[in-house]
C-alpha cells in the first residue's frame, strides 16, 4: 500500500536491480521510468543470472506487473529479444506492459550516438563521453525536439511513415542510414508483435494507487548521471532522480511514500567523467577483480574507488532519500582498513561537504580527504549462512560500525544490506524509523 522509489545514489551499477528485485516481492506493480537499453540490471535467481535491460524486474515475479514506463526510450527489436530470452528460460512470470508514450530508439539513433561521441573525441579526446552507444542521447534529443516517434505510433503505418520522413530530414549529417521503407517495414512488424503489451500506463497506475496497491518505481542509471544534477556533460540524457521517476511514470509527488537510495560500499564508474575517489592502483584492481566490475550492458571494465560521502550526501539531499541500501559489502571483506572520503579539499583552500561542484573540471580537481575505517572479515559461506538464518544480528561488528558511520555522516538510515549476488543475499535491517538515530557525527574513526 505504498509508492516507493528505488534508485542509484552513485554513478550507476550499484546493484540496484538486485535491491529492486528484493523490494518487488511486496509490490503489485514495478515501473521503469527512465533510460533504455543502456541499463543492465543483473538479478541472480536460483535458475541463474538474468540481465534486464528494458523490462522492469517485476516481470520475473508471479502476480506482479512490470511496466516499461513513459519516461523510457525503447529499442523495440532489442526489447523483443529480451522478452524471448526470458520466455525461453521460463522466467517471464509477471505481466509485461509497455507505455504507449515511451519513445522509440531507431537504428539511426544508434548510428548518431556513435557519430556524436566520435565528434566529441575528435574535438578533444577527453570530451568523448564513452556512451553505451545505444542511441539514448539522440533519442531523448529528438523527443525534446518534437521529432520523436512513440510506441503508440507503431500501429499506425501512415503516421509512422510521415514521422520517419520528417525525422530523416533532420539527419542529413549522417551517412549509412537504412532506407526509410526498410525501417518502416521492420517497425510495423515488431509493433504488431509487441501490440499486446503496448497501452496507456498512467491510468493503470493511478487506479492501482487509488486501490491502495503497492507500486515500486525502479530507477535506472543513477543520481550522478542526471542530465541536470550530475557531472554534466558526463551524464546520461534522462533524469535518474526521484523527481525523474515520478515524471517518467506519471505518478504525482503527493502519492510518494519513500525513496531508497542504493550505494555500493565502495564506488565505481563506467565511461568518462570526474571520479574523485578513483583508485587507479592495485587496490582499485582488487575491487574490480573481487567485485566483478564489468559493465552488464557493454562489458567494459568499470573504474573503481572508495565510498564518497560528499557525493552520497549530495545524492541524499537531491533525491530525499528516506533510507539507504548498501550493497556489495562482501567485496570489501578481508581488507584491514577501508578508506572513506568525508570531504573534498579544493585547490582554492575551500572544503566541500555535501555539494557537487557545477563544473566537471572543478570536481576533477577536488582532493578527497579520507578517514580509514576498520575492515571486517571475509564473507565465507558460513557467515552468509548465519546471516540468512539469523538476519542482521549476524553482520560482523566492524561492518555494523561502517554502516553506522554512513548513517551518521549522511543522516539517512541504512535499511538494506547486500552481501552477495544471489537473490537471497540481501538483509533487511528493519524500517528506518524503528531504529535509534545515531547520536553523534564524530563517534569514532579508524
Ligand atoms: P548513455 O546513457 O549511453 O548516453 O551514456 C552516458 C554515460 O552514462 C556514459 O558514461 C555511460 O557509461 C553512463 N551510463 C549509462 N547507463 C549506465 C548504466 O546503466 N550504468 C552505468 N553507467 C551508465
Amino acid at each position: 500500500m505504498s509508492v516507493r522509489i528505488v534508485l542509484g545514489a552513485q554513478f550507476g551499477d550499484e546493484a540496484k536491480g538486485k535491491i529492486a528485485d528484493f523490494m518487488s516481492a511486496s509490490a503489485r506493480y514495478v515501473v521503469r521510468s527512465a533510460g533504455g537499453p543502456n541499463t543492465g540490471h543483473t538479478i541472480v535467481l536460483p535458475e541463474g543470472p538474468v540481465v534486464l535491460h528494458q523490462l522492469a524486474c517485476g516481470v520475473l515475479r508471479h502476480g506482479v506487473t512490470g511496466i516499461s514506463g513513459p519516461g523510457m526510450v525503447i529499442q523495440p527489436f532489442k526489447l523483443e529479444e529480451e522478452l524471448q530470452g526470458l520466455e525461453k528460460r521460463g522466467l517471464l512470470r509477471g505481466e509485461v506492459v509497455l507505455s504507449d508514450r515511451a519513445h522509440v530508439i531507431l537504428p539511426l539513433h544508434e548510428i548518431e550516438d556513435v557519430w556524436e561521441d566520435e565528434l566529441r573525441g575528435r574535438h578533444r579526446p577527453a570530451a568523448s563521453l564513452g556512451t553505451t552507444r545505444s542511441g539514448i542521447g539522440p533519442a531523448y534529443a529528438d523527443r525534446a525536439g518534437r521529432f520523436g516517434i512513440r510506441l503508440a505510433e507503431l500501429s499506425r503505418p501512415a503516421v509512422l511513415r510521415e514521422r520517419l520522413e520528417l525525422l530523416y530530414a533532420t539527419k542529413t549529417h549522417l551517412t549509412g542510414l537504412p532506407p526509410i521503407d526498410e525501417v518502416l517495414g521492420r517497425l510495423v512488424e515488431v509493433g504488431g508483435r509487441l501490440a499486446a503489451y503496448i497501452r496507456p500506463t498512467e491510468q493503470l497506475l493511478w487506479d492501482a494507487v487509488a486501490r491502495g496497491e503497492s507500486v515500486l518505481l525502479e530507477g535506472a542509471q543513477s543520481a550522478l548521471l542526471d542530465l541536470d544534477f550530475g557531472t554534466y556533460p558526463y551524464v546520461t540524457s534522462s533524469h535518474p532522480t526521484s523527481a525523474g521517476a515520478l515524471l517518467g511514470s506519471g505518478i504525482p509527488p503527493t502519492e510518494l511514500d519513500d525513496v531508497v537510495g542504493v550505494a555500493k560500499a565502495y564506488s565505481t564508474r563506467v565511461g568518462a567523467g570526474p571520479f574523485p575517489t578513483e583508485d587507479t592502483g592495485e587496490r582499485g584492481e582488487f575491487l574490480r577483480r573481487v567485485g566483478g566490475e564489468r559493465g552488464a550492458t557493454t562489458g567494459r571494465p568499470r573504474r573503481c574507488g572508495w565510498l564518497d560521502l560528499v557525493l552520497l550526501r549530495y545524492a541524499a539531499r537531491l533525491n530525499g532519500f528516506t533510507s539507504l541500501a548498501i550493497t556489495k559489502v562482501d567485496v570489501l571483506g578481508g581488507l584491514e582498513r577501508i578508506p572513506v572520503c568525508v570531504r573534498y579539499q579544493m585547490p582554492d583552500g575551500s572544503t566541500v561537504h555535501d555539494a557537487l561542484p557545477t563544473s566537471a573540471d572543478d570536481l576533477g580537481r577536488a582532493e578527497p580527504v579520507y578517514e580509514q575505517l576498520p575492515g571486517w572479515p571475509e564473507f565465507h559461506e558460513r557467515l552468509k549462512e548465519r546471516i540468512r538464518r539469523e538476519g542482521a544480528t549476524a553482520l560482523p561488528s566492524d561492518l555494523r560500525r561502517y554502516l553506522d558511520f554512513i548513517e551518521q555522516e549522511t543522516g539517512v538510515a541504512v535499511e538494506y544490506v547486500g552481501y552477495g549476488a544471489h537473490r537471497d543475499e540481501t538483509v533487511w535491517l528493519g524500517p528506518p524509523s524503528a531504529r535509534p538515530r545515531p547520536a553523534s557525527m564524530t563517534a569514532w574513526s579508524g
